[in-house]
């Protein structure tokens, strides 16, 4: 049996675009983009957010997928294959594997507030439309750390079953479904959303770039989330490529994916936004946002219980596409390297995730992860690291990963890709089926200088490594 027909591969062209589009849009996209974009005042980091996914993003992403595919390897078995099996750059693969472990670990929780609110809607439980209401149902779900770690337990379980069932049958399949009905849903909302008497305001908050509430550590998390949300620098595209026939187009792939995931992004947010100005609530409302407008939204229209589940369970489904994509990462690298079978790697990197994902998913409270925890953080790291690196352990994971890990190992790959990957392998990948080969000398002069030359500058800008050598303040 051949490589590729052992480990599995994608059974059309549109399934894997569909699959990496399914790995992007995610909690990323619906639930973290929009509350971030809150909290840093709008229009300028959204600004900034874009051109970090055109800039930055989308060289990587084909970079990353171009790794994947030239290989047929996932992370650290691709740079062993491409860096020599001594190469130090099989570090960049394990640390991709490492950020995948842990990211999973807390998004998860997430998918679990998801899973509850699906819960809710079906008992009837929140389709009441009054802010304060709703408002609170979030507030008592969030310290409520058994129905947390319950709906942990549950979101990992379903997702190490997909995994299970392969590239094909299980996470092919799925996504082909439920992606399509997800912008469906999306479109609804967000022409409910447009006869909000909150519609102006929200317009003019997501696109003017207003640079008020803009800060060194919003440019930071405007990085990072780019990553993020395209699911970059973990090694997911590098996986997902890796069961990429050779015969479509590389560019045109991470062109679609990158655009699928911009525009859900904003239309998250200009789907909530409104609500929340149209009801008086605050832009700056955190992790709870979706949560809480969504159910406040929907109450206004016919049959908005109904409404509530279809639209809590494609969130659900959001983040399992992207779930999937995450334990793949951890149990293709068990499966490749250390020749474990699909069923064993699945099933114990599972445990080991949802293990891990525990101190998560007691952050709420104010115990030993919650409120001491950040507390005891603040008192290490001294007040104004302590604030940045912002509240419990699940804060601070989703800090760690998201802010340092994946735009460090992203500009790893990036150097990787321009400066030690051979050109003939490079250029090859470039342009094979493809209608954008004339774009090679741009995309390789991104990644050669400008992607790294960025991420540096942001990464020491917020370590205060510029600030304290003087040439920014
Ligand atoms: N991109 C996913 C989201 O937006 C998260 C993710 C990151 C998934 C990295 C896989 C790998 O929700």
């Amino acid at each position: 049996m051949s490589n590729g027909e052992n480990r599995g591969a994608w059974g059309s062209k549109i399934g894997f675009v569909l699959a990496a589009a399914g790995s992007a849009i995610g909690l990323g996209n619906i639930w973290k983009f929009p509350y971030i974009c809150g909290e840093n005042g709008g229009g300028a980091f959204v600004l900034i957010y874009l051109v970090c996914i055109v800039v930055v993003g989308l060289p990587i992403m084909i970079g990353e997928i171009m790794i994947g595919r030239s290989t047929q390897k996932s992370p650290v078995g691709a740079f062993e294959d491409l860096g020599g099996k001594r190469s130090r750059w099989k570090i960049v693969g394990g640390m991709g594997v490492f950020a995948a472990f842990v990211m999973l670990s807390y998004y998860s929780i997430v998918a679990g507030w998801a899973c509850h609110y699906t819960w809710l809607s079906i008992s009837g439980e929140i389709s009441g439309g009054d802010p304060k209401e709703v408002g609170a149902v979030f507030g008592n779900l969030y310290e409520n750390t058994n129905a947390n770690l319950g709906w942990h337990v549950f979101f990992m379980a379903l997702t190490a079953l997909v995994v299970l069932g392969g590239i094909q049958r299980g996470i092919e399949r799925g996504a082909r479904i439920l992606m399509p009905l997800l912008l469906v849903m999306l479109s609804v909302l967000l022409v409910q959303a447009t006869r909000q008497s909150g519609w102006d305001k929200a317009l003019q908050f997501v696109f003017e770039p207003n640079t008020d509430n803009l800060t060194a550590e919003g440019i930071l998390e405007a990085l990072g989330h780019s990553f993020f949300t395209l699911s970059l620098g973990v090694g997911a595209m590098i996986t997902y490529g890796s069961y990429l026939r050779k015969d479509s187009c590389l560019v045109s792939n991470s062109v679609a994916i990158c655009v699928l995931d911009t525009v859900i992004a904003l239309m998250a947010c200009l789907i909530l936004f409104p609500i929340t100005f149209s009801f008086g609530m605050t832009p700056t409302a955190g992790p709870g946002l979706v949560f809480q407008n969504i159910p406040v939204a929907l109450a206004q229209m016919p049959g908005s219980q109904f409404l509530c589940i279809v639209f809590f369970s494609l969130l659900v489904f959001a983040a399992l596409t992207s779930s999937i994509s995450l334990l793949e990462v951890v149990a293709s690298y068990f499966i490749d390297q250390k020749k474990w079978s699909r069923k064993k790697a699945t099933l114990v990197c599972t445990a080991a995730i949802t293990l891990f994902g525990i101190p998560s998913a007691l952050s709420g409270g104010t115990d030993l992860f919650g409120a001491n925890f950040a507390s005891a953080k603040e008192s290490i790291l001294g007040e104004e690291w302590g604030a940045i690196t912002k509240g419990n352990w699940f804060d601070f994971a989703d800090y760690v990963v998201s802010n340092w890990m994946l735009p460090l190992s992203g500009m790893l790959i990036a150097v990787f890709c321009a400066w030690r990957l051979g050109e003939k392998v490079r250029r090859d990948e470039f342009v094979r089926s493809s209608t954008l080969g004339h774009l090679y000398a741009a995309w390789l002069r991104l990644l050669q200088y400008v992607v790294p030359a960025i991420i540096l500058v942001v990464l020491l800008h917020s370590t205060g490594v510029l600030k304290a050598l003087g040439i920014l303040d």
